[in-house]
């Protein structure tokens, strides 16, 4: 397994958490346009921790874009109004007087719900809070492994139902909502709609299964009853988020952060009520889950 042999890196530092899942990459500058050897190693990286941090990277929007599309092609980000002139980026604002839930505040996989979600999201911090905001990543991966034989047998051929419609549709959180809202949310019947992938599904680099639903958009399992659906996610849900799974992510100004949609899940937490968080983000898309 990938995960368990021994890295070295020749043009970058990275330094993993002791868990192996998440690390920090230092010793490259983002703003240019990285060698191969260089890149190859970042995904490498990538790859083997699934979340990982760049402290020390003050990049415009220009280079967050252009190093965005070094890792693939953009992503298509729905339901949210994204920054004038830099159509693929996103700003994640939430100002010191809002009152409204923070957004990302639920365990999700970035669009989900696409038929092609994205492989991965880049997000780059410009205004850190003084408490509070960070972002926790849940490693679906090992969950998938620490699950029995048999109960890996026995969900491996399900197929998750996923929708938006639980945040942004015409019923949605993002439809009720009340207090004001910084952020551009659009509110549609585009997102009633639903998909289904692979419950489990496998990495195409690192040939790690892992499971793949979350809360906030996975709604069901076909050919299940809704009751027998919520047993089996809310167990899935409760233990693939269990802390020994959890990387907690404290962020600094001028941190690019890149993780892998296809075997992790995130929420951004609150607790910074009276200061500015600002984030700049952008997607790669994927490949449809096998
Ligand atoms: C998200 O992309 O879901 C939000 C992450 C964050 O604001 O920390």
């Amino acid at each position: 397994m990938l995960k368990d042999a021994p890295a070295r890196y020749r043009t970058i530092q990275v330094i993993p958490t002791p868990e192996g899942f998440g690390a920090e990459i230092t010793g490259v500058d983002l703003s240019r346009a990285l060698e191969a050897d260089v890149l190859a190693e970042v995904k490498a990286a990538w790859a083997r921790h699934s979340v990982v941090a760049f402290p020390g990277q003050p990049l415009s929007l220009e280079a967050l874009e252009a190093f965005t599309q070094q890792i693939g092609r953009f992503g298509v980000d729905p339901f949210i109004a994204p920054m004038a002139g830099h159509p693929n980026v996103l700003e994640l604002r939430r100002e010191p007087d809002e009152k409204a839930t923070n957004f990302g505040a639920g365990w999700h996989s970035d669009w989900s719900f696409q038929p092609v979600p994205p492989a991965a999201t880049l997000l780059r911090s410009q205004v850190i809070p003084p408490v509070g905001g960070d972002t926790l990543f849940a490693d679906t991966a090992s969950a998938y492994e620490a699950l029995s034989p048999a109960f890996q047998a026995m969900i491996s051929k399900l197929r998750a139902v996923h929708s938006a419609s639980r945040a942004y549709g015409t019923k949605g959180v993002f439809a009720r909502e009340t207090e004001a809202r910084t952020m551009q949310i659009i509110v549609s019947e585009e997102a009633d709609k639903t998909h289904a992938h692979p419950l489990i599904r496998t990495h195409p680099v690192t040939g790690r299964k892992a499971i793949f639903a979350s809360p906030v958009y996975t709604v069901g399992i076909e050919g299940m009853t809704a009751e027998e659906g919520a047993a089996i996610l809310g167990y899935l849900f409760k233990h693939m988020t269990a802390e020994t799974f959890v990387y907690r992510h404290k962020w600094q100004k001028d941190m690019l952060l890149m993780w892998d949609n296809r075997c992790t899940v995130h929420l951004a937490e609150g607790g910074y009520d009276g200061h500015l968080r600002v984030l700049h983000r952008t997607t790669v898309a994927g490949e449809i889950p096998v």
